[in-house]
């Protein structure tokens, strides 16, 4: 196995870096710029942007990976709102160049999709629930899923994961586990909403699946999330909790309340029976990996 991985400087990017290296798998870090992840050995970094058709095109029948997973995307969901055509460029446009490059090389595809391509009204939702995305992020997701299923001639894998957690280098962006400890230890008053229920994933388990899915052959649809699915606020007040930190100042709100651009699913979660059968899955509880993240 030959694994292209593109948005290696991302949060999951990073994990992938890591688990190829502790497994020897052999590896191709991509991401727009320079590397800047210190663990990624920069003689196999290759600085490929995935809007560029060229560049894809030539950097895939370059290298010749026997599997792309695809991690890069425009993922914060209001920029997306408010900047619709660069989340088409970079979310739905660039899918479908890395799967024509995928189809001229014979490599296996496989797509990091999302939880919000569920309008939240279900919760707990398997691989063959009904889509019904709320927003321009989640409809971006939808059609690059679409391009997956209708233009991919090679082996394929979707895989739908929800909030992303865990520590690496030079992130464009922060995550809630790191944001609600920062701010919980500062003592401020904290306003979380309530309304939104969602199974926290760590990103070790997140790149554990996506591998997981590639070493037991499988392709089509997995959702891939931490064990158990919590309001924000319960989320927030867990991880005081943990800490032994006081959670008195944290109220509970009403989504309504927020002005963010783009509308999220109330409810999310999956089943993760397909995963826990057909790939082994063995996801951490939040507990236990507040445990490894925050060492004491
Ligand atoms: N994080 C979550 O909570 C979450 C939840 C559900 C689904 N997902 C999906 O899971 C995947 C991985 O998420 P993540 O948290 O690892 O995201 P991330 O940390 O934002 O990483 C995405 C990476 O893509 C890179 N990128 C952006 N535009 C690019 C371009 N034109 N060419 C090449 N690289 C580009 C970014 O580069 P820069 O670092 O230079 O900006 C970044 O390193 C994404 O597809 C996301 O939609 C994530």
């Amino acid at each position: 196995m030959k694994v292209l991985i593109t948005g290696s400087n991302g949060l999951l990017g990073q994990k992938l870096v890591d688990y190829c290296l502790a497994a020897k798998i052999d590896f191709v870090p991509t991401s727009k710029g320079e590397n800047r992840n210190s663990k990624c050995p920069t003689d196999r970094y290759r600085s490929m942007d995935i809007t560029n058709r060229e560049e894809v095109m030539e950097v895939i029948s370059e290298l010749h990976p026997t599997v792309v997973i695809h991690t890069a995307a425009m993922t914060n969901v209001d920029q997306c709102e408010l900047n619709p055509a660069d989340c088409e460029l970079i979310n739905v446009t660039a899918t479908r160049y890395l799967v024509e490059a995928c189809n001229k090389v014979n490599a296996h595809f496989q797509l990091l999709s999302t939880d919000f391509v569920f309008d939240g009204e279900k919760g707990n939702y398997s691989e063959d629930d009904e889509m019904n995305p709320l927003s321009v992020y989640a409809k971006s997701k939808v059609d690059a899923e679409a391009i997956v299923v209708n233009e991919s001639t090679t082996d394929n894998s979707i895989v739908r994961t929800i909030i992303v957690y865990g520590n690496a280098e030079n992130l464009s962006k922060s995550n809630i586990i790191a944001w609600a400890k920062s701010a919980l230890e500062k003592g401020d008053p904290l306003t979380i909403v309530d309304d939104q229920f969602r199974a926290p994933t760590w990103a070790e388990d997140l790149a554990a699946g996506c591998m997981g899915i590639l070493e037991h052959n499988q392709t089509g649809v997995f959702h891939i999330s931490g064990p158990e699915t919590m309001s924000i606020f319960d989320l927030v007040i867990r991880i005081g909790n943990h800490f032994g930190m006081t959670t008195d100042q944290v109220s509970k709100i009403s989504s309504s309340t927020l002005s963010q651009a783009a509308k999220r699913p109330p409810k999310t979660g999956f089943d993760l029976s397909k995963a826990y059968q057909k790939i082994d899955y063995k996801p951490h509880t939040l507990e236990e990996t507040l445990t490894v993240l925050y060492p004491s």
